[in-house]
């Protein structure tokens, strides 16, 4: 037997052992409708139900969405598994032996030790967690907590904890209580639980701290945050960084509020671990908190999965506005929509959602405003407009503009900026700004500029920007024909170039159109159309068979017209056998157009 048909037979023989119904039913609520179950859709927020699944077949799909599958698809899109991971989950759940993958020594000791490095944060986690709820020792957090609004609800639901002050639990109190679970110290350090002195001894990391548990996406706890009761330095502590726990990659809140965020398909990210939980007091639940770091591409790149807008809850001061500022590139290159709701000052989420209730976080949140947009107008509101404001700007946006990971989303941002200056994209990185009037002058207007198409042929513009790749196949369904604006002949044209360098990455465009107006319009459309997510080209491949029927009724439409002069001429002429074969042909038209608008 191959590896391909090896893993083959695997996969059919947990399908078969796999119960869908059962798999899915521990994530959606399914009722029995005949012989399929139906349930709300856990991929797209909706309120009735579209989302089937249907046992014989061991599939499902939704109506309303799309989306179908069967129960590894299933998986691995809910879960966020990668394939084998799905495989071993369910081989896992429904005892089906997967064959050892040969795994060498050292494969097996990074295993091991992983493993044992989950089990004692599990376990120390634990630990902490009953110090916090039932030692008498712990009542000292325990009124912290309540000060600060925390209820008993939510301290269960985070599984917060206590690490006892020093003068009560001594310098060892959870290593040596690990240690008696037999789990060797060097783990324990590598852990981040303890500490190891020069002389050789150890103690623990975390004192006097409440200390909030940091899951990875599958659960399990990775590392902690500890905050100090009361006023001490520092104020927030973090495991430090391990085999296990990556924190450039992990959020606060994410493992707890995954499904919450998904159904809104929006993420709010606060600064701070009690942002967060006064937040979910206040029933607010989509929300993450990085981990006392700056927001990173891996960050963005998690949330993605689960929404198509993060909102910033930002400090107004300058460290907010930095944050915000370095973001830009990251929500570019993962495409998804970054907003930036700044609080009001002096306060952050925590006490804003204790003075105003829940509405004065979501009012705010409604206000959001797109993140480029935002950095610009705090820049302009820094600098100001004139000549050397612009400048100024130019330079730090230019600065962030360099950080952009592709060449694509450079041209993107440089696109943006350079129309909100005033300026032509190919001096935005160089040289000083010349007046705003010599600016405008460069630009020549040729031709009329997208938005002012027809609406058709404005649509086919929209498409092609964001679907280039269905240039050729529009070109073969008689694009050329149909395109009479000079505006879209000129983006056709440029997609050709585009296309003989390979693959086209739609904002690649902007460096060839010549336009300022055209720029701006396809900047806009690209600003508008990132997120919108159709990975498997759906969307693309259906709004291209409806252009390709519109060109074609369009070119039978020309066709008709051309006929009727003909018939014209040939009854004026008298040859009436022509004028019979021209009718005869109009007529195919007419019967082939009404098939076509059916
Ligand atoms: P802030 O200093 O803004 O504190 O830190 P906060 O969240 O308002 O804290 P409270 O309300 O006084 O408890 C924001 C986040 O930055 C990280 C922590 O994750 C904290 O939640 N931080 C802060 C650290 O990692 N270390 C620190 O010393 C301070
Ligand atoms: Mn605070």
């Amino acid at each position: 037997m191959t590896l391909i048909d090896q893993r083959d037979e695997i996969k059919n023989r947990i399908r078969e052992a796999a119960d869908i119904v059962q798999v899915i039913g521990e994530c959606v609520e399914l009722k029995k409708a005949g012989s399929r179950f139906t349930g709300l859709c856990p991929f797209h927020a909706e309120k009735t139900a579209s989302f089937s699944v249907n046992p014989q077949g061991q599939f499902f799909h939704c109506f309303g969405c799309g989306e179908s599958g069967d129960v590894f698809s299933f998986m691995m899109k809910y879960h966020h598994l990668t394939f084998p991971d799905a495989l071993k989950d369910l081989a896992g759940r429904y005892h089906v032996d997967l064959p050892e993958r040969k795994m060498s020594d050292a494969d097996r000791a990074r295993m091991q030790k992983r493993d044992q490095l989950y089990r004692i944060n599990k376990s120390a986690s634990t630990i902490y967690q009953d110090y916090l709820l039932s030692s008498e020792n712990g009542e000292s957090a325990r009124e912290y907590l309540r000060q600060r609004g925390v209820p008993d609800e939510i301290i269960i639901k985070y599984q917060l904890g206590y690490a006892p002050d020093p003068d009560v639990g001594g310098w060892k109190f959870i290593t040596s209580r690990l240690q008696s679970k037999k789990f060797s110290t060097v783990l324990i350090e590598q852990a981040g639980l303890a500490v190891k002195k020069d002389n050789g001894g150890y103690y623990d990391r975390f004192r006097d701290r409440v200390l909030f548990p940091i899951f990875d996406m599958s659960g399990r706890v990775v590392a902690f945050g500890g905050r100090i009761l009361g006023e001490g330095k520092p104020k927030y502590m973090n495991s430090p960084e391990s085999m296990i726990f990556d924190k450039s990659r992990l959020l606060f809140g994410l493992h707890q509020h995954r499904e919450v965020i998904r159904k809104s398909r929006r993420a709010l990210v606060v600064e701070g671990n009690f942002d967060l939980l006064l937040l979910a007091v206040h029933g607010i639940d989509n929300v993450v908190a990085p981990l006392g770091t700056a927001l990173t591409r891996q960050h963005i790149k998690s949330l993605r999965g689960y929404c198509d807008e993060v909102v910033l809850l930002f400090d107004g001061d300058s460290a907010g506005l930095k944050a915000a500022r370095r973001s830009i590139p990251f929500f570019l290159a993962e495409q998804v929509e970054g907003k930036v709701a700044l609080l009001p000052h002096g306060h952050d989420p925590d006490s804003l959602v204790r003075e105003k209730g829940a509405t004065g976080i979501t009012d705010l949140v409604e206000r959001a405003k797109p993140l480029a947009e935002f950095v610009f107008e705090a820049l302009v509101e820094e600098f100001g407009l004139t000549l050397s404001g612009k400048s100024l700007i130019m330079q730090e946006l230019a600065a962030l503009v360099q950080e952009a990971s592709d060449p694509g989303q450079k041209d993107l941002m440089v696109a943006h900026f350079s129309e909100k200056l005033g300026v032509s994209p190919a001096r935005f990185l160089s040289g000083p700004v010349r007046s705003f009037q010599a600016e405008r002058q460069d630009v020549g207007e040729s031709s009329r500029s997208f938005q002012q198409l027809p609406r058709k042929q404005r649509q086919l513009v929209d498409f092609l920007v964001l679907y280039p790749e269905f240039l050729q196949e529009l070109q073969k369904g008689g694009l050329a024909k149909v395109v009479t604006e000079p505006a879209l002949q000129e983006l056709v044209h440029s997609l050709e170039q585009l296309g003989k360098m390979g693959p086209v990455a739609p904002e690649q465009l902007l460096s060839l159109l010549p336009g300022e107006k055209d720029r701006q319009y396809v900047a806009d459309l690209l600003m508008r159309g990132a997120g919108a997510g159709d990975e498997d080209g759906e969307r693309g491949k259906a709004l291209c068979d409806e252009l390709l029927l519109w060109i074609k009724s369009a070119l039978r439409q020309r066709d008709g017209a051309s006929l009727q002069k003909q018939i014209h001429e040939a009854q004026r002429s008298g040859d009436f056998a022509l004028v019979e074969s021209l009718l005869k042909e109009k007529m195919n038209v007419i019967r082939e157009k009404r098939l076509l608008s059916r």
